[in-house]
């Protein structure tokens, strides 16, 4: 029989046994894995753990500012926030190919955390959010998406001139389980229970090349619909749901003048396991309110549609 307690006490006994008096970096992402790591490992060791967490320029409207604001201010981890949209923008300017995106933004990460974490003496533990079936996974496959995931994710990447040893108290542990840990830690519950965030971000939300007005544009199209999505009760209906931004001009009419601006999808589905899913059969009602909102609030938006495609044969993503 285990609780959440039990499971955190244990962890953080054998985490202060491994590490003792020495120091821990951690790469925290905002996702209810690193979370959870992060707020773990703050109990056990304090301010012997050091995140980084890497704003790409690609993340969700005040991603980055929830997340000091959890980890910093509320519940005092040390954090070093490192602003790098400028960096990831430039090394993606014009580029249009998919795996190609996710390349170099998952390099650019393992760049910009190396040069991190290379500022700080002493380091010789590197905390990851593995879980049970990301060991899984890496045991059954080295190659394809999953590991591209994996190695984006976990920063496997890492030099080997670091030699850093591995902390992973997640490592046992299903998603449900490490969510249950994250609120017995006293993460926010939306947080722990936030939706799947592909780690290259709006990187793969923008179709083909990337720019930071698409960016700002999507970002704001995706708080609207998902704050609709809460207020309506489909959040917690739908497994992911989030705003796609089209680079494609459409007319539309405001008054007695004509626009000529961009086009945004809407994306949500139910899935158990993410390798098929069905599109979520919102109420026409919620598509109608978050559509009006998106295009009357939204200068550079004249168009949304909703994305009725089921995987297989269409992905989550779009890209
Ligand atoms: P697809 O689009 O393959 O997505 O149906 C399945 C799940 O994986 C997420 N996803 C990614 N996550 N890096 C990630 O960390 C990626 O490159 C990536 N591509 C897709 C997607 O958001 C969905 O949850």
């Amino acid at each position: 029989l285990w609780t959440p307690a039990q499971i955190i006490e244990d962890q953080v006994q054998r985490v202060r046994e491994q590490v003792g008096d020495r120091h821990v970096l951690l790469g925290l992402s905002g996702g209810v894995d690193s979370s959870v790591v992060a707020a773990l490992l703050h109990k056990a060791i304090g301010t012997q753990l050091t995140c980084v967490f890497v704003d790409n320029g690609l993340l969700r409207k005040a991603e980055g500012d929830q997340v000091m604001e959890t980890f910093a201010k509320h519940m005092g981890v040390k954090v070093i926030r490192v602003d790098a949209e400028d960096l990831f923008l430039g090394k993606l300017k014009g580029e249009k190919d998919p795996e190609a995106k996710r390349k170099i933004i998952g390099n650019t990460f393992i760049d910009v955390f190396d040069e991190e974490a290379s500022k700080i003496d002493g380091v010789e533990f590197l905390a990851q959010g593995t879980i049970y079936p990301d060991v899984i996974e890496s045991a059954a496959s080295k190659t394809g998406k999953a590991h591209v995931i994996k190695s984006h994710h976990n920063v496997g990447g890492l030099p080997e001139t670091m030699k850093l040893k591995l902390v992973e108290p997640l490592r046992e542990l299903f998603k449900d389980e490490v969510r249950k840990l994250g609120l017995e830690l006293g993460l926010p519950y939306d947080m722990v229970y936030r939706h799947p965030f592909p780690g290259p971000g709006l990187g793969v939300r923008i179709l083909g090349e990337v720019k930071k007005d698409y960016a700002d544009i999507l970002r704001d199209a995706d708080a609207i619909f998902i704050e609709e999505l809460r207020a309506s009760g489909w959040y917690e209906k739908t497994s992911q749901a989030f705003a796609v931004f089209l680079p494609v001009k459409s007319v539309g009419v405001v008054g007695d003048g004509r626009r000529y601006e961009w086009v945004i999808a809407l994306r949500a589905v139910e899935t158990i396991d993410f390798m098929t899913a069905r599109w979520a059969h919102l109420p026409y009602e919620l598509l109608e309110k978050v559509s009006n909102r998106i295009i009357n609030e939204l200068e550079g938006v004249s168009r949304v549609t909703y994305d009725v495609s089921s995987k297989p044969p269409a992905t989550i993503e779009w890209e």
